[in-house]
């Protein structure tokens, strides 16, 4: 434990006739916690929580939630701020260092990134080689893990170091994420330039070609640097879960972030906003109003869900949602820059916030809802929309593989479980088995 957690009052648990004391904390923001960690040894009881749904696994300075009234913040700063006033560069270097930057902090950190941005030209085969249609996720999560086999990390690392490795993988990951569209079209790769900025470059990377030359709509720009900051982190989801369990094992940080884009592919998590809009195209092509998808998600024997609705912690509102929401409008206002799918995005959101089931679950739009139409009106393919997250949650994850590392102790993440399966039984040799 660190001294920045408060011990309250011991709680006392009662088993059969017996007593045991557990230390218990508060947080700086006031939240409680029961230390189980001796449980175990003290009672011979361990806790159940599946998914983790009632589990603190470790202790963050990163970022704070508060689901209930909606509230996420960055290294102390609220989200709205950030998304209003900083750029996603700066975000990246708070979440990582602590701190907003400096000017010539910032400068530097822009610096490093630009330097780091090209993939050794030898990994440009590796493209090739895959089939095409292969979603672009399995192209990144496959190229990042291949990094650590052109840019091996030393034995020891030192802080220098740890914080190249860092902006190497900040910046490479957009670099592999562009060139992946590019190889799936079948267009030469546009290589990042040292002249742009992080967004820019890679909207550059993802649209120039060596036949067209591509106009950077500010507005646009604006609103991808947008969508990277209102991803970047989120505490202990399903990937940075994941990217601490990898890292708590002391693999190389390319494998740890790999596991991490891996976990963020599912449809639950990062693949939601993929499937937000393959749902809203379906409504449109078959001139429904969502009706029929609300029915499906509330329906117990289908395994359907209205995606880009519900969150494990969100049970007010998603303030991402929110600040989406109102970029998306902005955005679509523009000349020239209309999408039927918002109206539909619109009424459908309505339509749930009204049924009782929605309301009785505290289901609300999560910041998968409005994003994808944020990515579409950028000219992003669908398929490419999980693999912006991953840009985007890049610097939430090492900045979590970093905090795990330097606490005091890391300790390998390893729950254990209740057995439910067969009891000891003889083994028969295979002619006796019926
Ligand atoms: N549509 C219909 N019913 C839902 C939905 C939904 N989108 N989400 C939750 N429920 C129901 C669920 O069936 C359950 O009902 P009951 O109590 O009758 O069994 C109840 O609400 C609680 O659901 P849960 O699965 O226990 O909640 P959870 O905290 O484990 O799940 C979630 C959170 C995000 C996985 C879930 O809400 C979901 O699957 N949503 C759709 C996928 C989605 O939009 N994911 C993006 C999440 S935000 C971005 C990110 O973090 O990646």
């Amino acid at each position: 434990m660190t001294d920045k957690l408060q011990p309250l009052h011991p709680a006392t648990l009662t088993l059969g006739d017996k007593s045991y004391s557990l230390p218990t904390c508060e947080g700086v923001e006031g939240e409680k916690a029961i230390d189980i960690s001796k449980l175990r040894a003290q009672t011979g009881y361990i806790t159940l929580d599946e998914g983790y749904v009632n589990t603190g696994a470790c202790e963050s300075a990163i970022t704070y939630i508060d689901g209930d009234k909606g509230i996420l913040r960055y290294r102390g700063y609220a989200i709205e701020e950030l998304a209003e006033k900083s750029r996603f560069v700066e975000v990246a270097y708070l979440l990582l260092h602590g701190e907003l930057p400096q000017k010539e902090q910032l400068l530097q950190f822009s610096t490093r990134l630009n330097e780091s941005s090209i993939i050794h030209e030898d990994m440009h085969h590796f493209f090739n080689g895959f089939p095409r249609g292969s979603h672009p996720m399995g192209i990144l999560a496959t190229m990042v893990a291949s990094l650590s086999t052109f840019y091996p990390i030393p034995d020891e690392l030192d802080d220098a170091t740890e914080i190249q490795i860092v902006a190497n993988l900040v910046s490479q990951v957009r670099t592999i994420a562009a060139f992946s569209y590019k190889k799936s079209i079948g267009e030469p790769l546009i290589y990042p330039s040292y002249k742009l900025k992080y967004t820019r470059n890679f909207l550059n990377m993802m649209f120039a070609s060596p036949v067209r030359d591509y106009e950077l709509d500010e507005d646009i720009v604006r609103a991808i640097d947008m969508f990277f900051i209102l991803h970047a982190d989120h505490e202990q989801n399903c990937s940075t879960s994941s990217v601490r369990t990898a890292g708590s094992s002391l693999a190389n940080v390319y494998a740890v972030a790999s596991a991490g884009i891996c976990a963020l592919w599912g449809p639950r998590h990062g693949g939601a906003n993929q499937e937000v809009i393959q749902m809203l195209e379906k409504i449109h092509a078959e001139g429904g109003d969502g009706t029929e998808f609300i029915n499906q998600a509330k329906d117990k024997n289908s395994p359907s869900r209205l995606m880009g609705f519900g969150h494990r912690v969100y049970k007010n509102f998603d303030p991402r949602a929110v600040v989406l929401k109102k970029q998306c409008d902005k955005l679509l206002n523009k000349a020239g820059m209309t999408d039927p799918l918002f109206d539909i995005a619109r009424r459908l959101e309505e339509c749930a916030l009204k049924d009782d089931y929605f309301i009785s679950r505290k289901l609300y739009p999560n910041v998968d809802f409005y994003s994808g139409l944020i990515l579409r009106a950028a000219g992003i393919p669908t398929n490419m929309f999980t693999v912006l997250f991953a840009i985007g949650r890049m610097p939430g994850w090492l900045a979590h593989w970093r905090e795990m590392l330097h606490s005091k102790q890391v300790t390998i993440t390893r729950p254990r479980q209740i057995y439910v399966g067969e009891t000891l039984r003889a083994y028969q040799d295979i002619d006796q088995r019926s």
